[in-house]
Parts: structure tokens; C-alpha cells; sequence
């Protein structure tokens, strides 16, 4: 280890967790000091495989070791607001898995929390360090599409359902936070319909119809009850318009040109001419985004810069989705994003 090492803990070994885990040793610059679960039966294996990384059950011996420096938190959406506090009140740098906290109160209080103590609070949007979503905002910003009309996104399979929040909740903030990242602005208005059609109080199905400022429209749909996996996305410009399917094992973003224009025919009258040309697949870096994703934690609490994935951003994440469950209480009423 070198001094300039950043000293790491993670906590969560469940499903997620061991993914975060394999980054964290993998990425050069972190030295990987803990691995935590309450679980004792979920720990053990990773346990096993990092025998010099210390092992617990008890979070409080992490939080507690003056030597780390830095805390990944891949605990349920529940734990969120709570663990994130005391880690930062510990005088940790924080990742926090998405979403940031519950409650838009409870997201800014970390926020301001992590600005006042100067510590990296970052927040898990993972798709924002995705190789494919990084292009798609390259291209979107060319402006080779032209003016964007809307964005239709599938995120759909078969489980995995989760305990403490809905479908909502766990999936929606993976979209919203694409959204936000491309295209640059905060959705205003947001309808959502949803259901639970296993008869548990937590929504498996959502229907989510986001407003932006400047006039786009999207259509999220997501759900823990398909029969198949679906990760597709459609972004509709006026020259082209762009296919980004992550399922796809080369060519994930495509883009086509195509498009259709509404040309004068005769005095007052129009016609809609149909253009379809050829169809362009970006080559893309392969590097997995959660490794992208520690690799950018470790430079902003080194550089102290503010990261991609920000509090602010998370907090926006949650504004969103909290105005689409206050949709979905009333039958998909238009909700203000506040
Ligand atoms: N960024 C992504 O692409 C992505 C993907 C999947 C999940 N996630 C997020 O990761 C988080 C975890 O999700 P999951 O599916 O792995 O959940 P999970 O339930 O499979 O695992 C959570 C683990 O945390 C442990 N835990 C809970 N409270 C604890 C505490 N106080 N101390 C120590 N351990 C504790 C549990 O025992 C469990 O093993 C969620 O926030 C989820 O939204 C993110």
C-alpha cells in the first residue's frame, strides 16, 4: 500500500454487493480494508474470497476505524438515509447506492451534510459511467440527431423483486437518472400509473410519463413482471434518432437516419416526406460502468471534485420519483416535480 491509497469499506454483500466489491479490489488506488454484513451468511463467502480484508457483521467497527477513509453503501433503499448520515458525521467519503434516500428532505439534508464536512458524496447512478450511455450523450450533444421529440425506455424482466421499496423505486431512479444526464434538465411534470399485481403493497408494474422543460417527452416503463429482459431505449430527433438496447452484446447504440418531413406541396397544403438512410454503430469502450463508477469515486475524493453522479443529482432523482408515487396515489394524475 501506498500512502496516497484511499482506504475503503463496503457494506452489503447481498446481491449487488459483491459486484461493488470485486471493483472496489480491482480498481488501483483503493485498498479494500473491510467487507461488512449483517448477515452473516451473506458475508462469509466474500469473506473467503478477500482473506486480507477484514470481515464483519457489525457496522460500527468500520465506522468506528479511524483508518477508512472512504464507505460504499449496497445496503436495501431502506438503510439508505440512516447509514449515509453516520458515515458522514464518521468523517467518511460516501457512495451510496441509488436512490440517494427516500425523501427529497432526507437527500438534501445529506447533501448539505457532505458539503458542509468537505467529504465526496456520490450517489450509485450507475448507466451515468455506462460506455453506451457516455456515447449517447456524445452524440445527443453533437447535435447530429437535431432536436430531440421524445425518449420511449423499456427496463423490464422477471424479478428481482425487492422487500422494503416497489418497483418504482428500485428500477425508476436507473431511468431518471439517464434522463437527467442527457439530456440536461430536470423533468417538471411527471404522470405514473402502476400496480401490484402479486398482491403485495409494493407496485411490480410502473407506467411513467415525464415532462421537460424544454418540451420533451418520455415514456418509462418498468417492471419486475415480464416475461423477458428488455433494456431498450428510443430517442426520436428530427434528422435521426437513436436505438440504445444494453442487452445487445456489440452493437448497443445504434443510429438511424431516419426521419420523416412535412414539405409544402401546394398553396396551404403540406406533404410528409419519408428519409431512410443508413444505419451507424458506434465503436464503444467495453470496461464494465461499476468499475468506471469506483474509478471516478476514488478521483473526487483525491481531486475533491464534485462527481458525475452528485448529490444534487441524486436528490433530483428522488424529487422525480417521489412526484411519480404522488401520481400513482391518484391514478396517474399529472404530479409537479418539486
Ligand atoms: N447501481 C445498480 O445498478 C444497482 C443494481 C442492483 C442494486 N442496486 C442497489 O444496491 C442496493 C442493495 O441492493 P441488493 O439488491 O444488493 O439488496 P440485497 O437485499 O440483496 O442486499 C443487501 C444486503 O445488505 C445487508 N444489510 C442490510 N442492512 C445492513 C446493515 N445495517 N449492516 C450491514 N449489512 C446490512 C443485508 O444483509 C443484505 O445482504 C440497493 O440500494 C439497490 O437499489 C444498485
Amino acid at each position: 500500500m501506498t500512502s496516497s491509497e484511499v482506504r475503503v469499506a463496503a457494506v452489503g454483500c447481498g446481491y449487488w454487493g459483491p459486484n461493488v466489491i470485486r471493483n472496489l479490489d480491482a480498481v488501483p488506488g483503493f485498498d479494500l480494508r473491510w467487507v461488512c454484513d449483517a448477515d452473516p451468511e451473506r458475508l462469509a463467502p466474500v469473506a473467503a474470497r478477500y482473506p486480507s480484508t477484514r470481515a464483519t457483521a457489525d457496522l460500527d467497527e468500520l465506522f468506528d476505524d479511524a483508518s477508512v477513509d472512504a464507505i460504499y453503501l449496497a445496503t436495501p433503499v431502506s438503510t439508505h438515509y440512516d447509514l449515509t448520515r453516520r458515515a458522514l458525521r464518521q468523517g467518511k467519503h460516501v457512495l451510496i447506492e441509488k436512490p440517494m434516500a427516500t425523501t427529497v428532505e432526507q437527500s438534501e439534508e445529506l447533501a448539505a451534510l457532505a458539503a458542509a464536512n468537505r467529504l465526496t458524496l456520490m450517489v450509485g447512478h450507475t448507466f451515468v459511467f455506462s460506455p453506451p450511455v457516455r456515447k449517447v450523450k456524445e452524440l445527443l450533444d453533437s447535435g447530429l440527431i437535431g432536436p430531440i421529440y421524445y425518449v420511449e425506455t423499456t427496463r423490464v424482466n422477471l424479478g428481482l423483486f425487492q422487500k422494503d421499496v416497489s418497483v418504482l423505486w428500485d428500477l425508476g431512479p436507473h431511468d431518471v437518472s439517464i434522463l437527467i444526464y442527457w439530456l440536461g434538465e430536470v423533468p417538471t411534470q411527471v404522470s405514473a400509473r402502476g400496480r401490484s399485481y402479486l398482491g403485495e403493497a409494493l407496485e411490480d408494474v410502473a407506467f411513467l410519463t415525464l415532462e421537460f422543460p424544454s418540451g420533451i417527452l418520455a415514456q418509462v416503463q418498468i417492471s419486475w413482471l415480464a416475461p423477458s429482459k428488455l433494456r431498450r431505449t428510443s430517442i426520436v430527433g428530427r434528422q435521426r434518432m437513436i436505438v440504445y438496447d444494453d442487452l445487445e452484446p456489440v452493437e448497443k447504440v445504434k443510429v438511424y437516419d431516419r426521419g420523416v418531413e412535412r414539405q409544402p406541396a401546394s398553396f396551404g397544403e403540406f406533404q410528409l416526406t419519408y428519409r431512410s438512410g443508413d444505419i451507424l454503430s458506434p465503436r464503444l469502450d467495453t470496461t464494465e460502468p461499476l468499475y468506471l463508477e469506483c474509478e471516478h469515486f476514488l478521483h473526487c475524493i483525491r481531486e475533491g471534485q464534485v462527481p458525475d453522479a452528485s448529490p444534487q443529482s441524486g436528490v433530483d432523482v428522488v424529487r422525480v420519483i417521489q412526484a411519480a408515487e404522488r401520481s400513482l396515489r391518484c391514478n396517474g394524475a399529472p404530479q409537479r416535480v418539486m
